[in-house]
């Protein structure tokens, strides 16, 4: 086994949550800490991989080596990933991405009205970025998450279809956000694996190594 069974190969990797404006104070955004996707990113620069991570707000330090965009919202992330993904091997999506946002943000701090009535937000749905990279002709090998509270293999076997990828990764621990450690379960169309094998959590960087190494065999086939 290659010590660098990435060398040469550039990586585009999304992680953590988005945020989506309401007013200049307020938002939607979801629990994911981003340390599974900075994981990512380390382990495939030690993998020799060239890496870019285009993160969400997230309270992580940059892995070294790693180049780093910084975005908010779901439409930032993928007008900072769209234009550059056809120029990687593999894009990686880690990324908790809103499925939806407000659709009219307010300029102003939305204020109580004295009547006792709240308001009601209108909501749109945000672009699929994942889908989007994955329906580029000739594009990077698209690797998929997913995070689901019941019936996991099914539902990431959907995903795999739905966005037409060759390999989407479910979360295995429950509450997997923001904790050290976890294990995934690596769906493609014909097979079916535990990460680790036997399916304990491990630490994420482990976890992340081992993902890696995985990812670099199928890209090298
Ligand atoms: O559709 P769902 O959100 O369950 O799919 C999860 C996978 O799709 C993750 O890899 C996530 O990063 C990616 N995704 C995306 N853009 C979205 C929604 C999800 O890239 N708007």
């Amino acid at each position: 086994l290659a010590a660098k069974p990435l060398a040469g190969r550039r990586l585009l990797i999304t992680a953590g949550p988005t945020f989506e404006a309401i007013d200049p104070v307020r938002g939607i955004t979801n629990l994911s800490s981003g340390k599974m996707g900075f994981a990512i990113a380390r382990a495939a620069r030690e993998a020799g991989a060239e890496v870019t991570l285009v993160a969400g707000p997230v309270h992580l330090d940059t892995p070294r080596g790693v180049r780093r965009i910084d975005v908010r919202s779901a439409r930032q992330m993928h007008d900072a990933v769209l234009p550059q993904a056809a120029a990687h091997d593999v894009f990686v999506a880690t990324a908790a991405v809103a499925d939806w946002r407000p659709a009219s943000l307010s300029a102003q701090k939305i204020k109580k009205d004295g009547k006792k009535i709240a308001p009601i937000f209108e909501l749109s749905e945000n672009p699929d970025i994942l889908a989007a990279v994955a329906a580029l002709p000739g594009g990077p090998y698209c690797v998929g998450f997913a995070a689901e509270s019941e019936k996991l293999e099914q539902h990431a076997r959907e995903k795999l279809r739905r966005k037409k990828l060759p390999l989407i990764v479910g979360n295995l621990g429950p509450a997997t956000f923001g904790r050290d450690d976890n294990a995934l379960l690596l769906v493609d169309a014909q097979t079916t694996q535990a990460l680790p094998a036997d399916g304990s959590a491990v630490d994420k960087l482990t976890l992340a190594r081992e993902l890696v190494a995985e990812i670099a065999r199928r890209v090298a086939q």
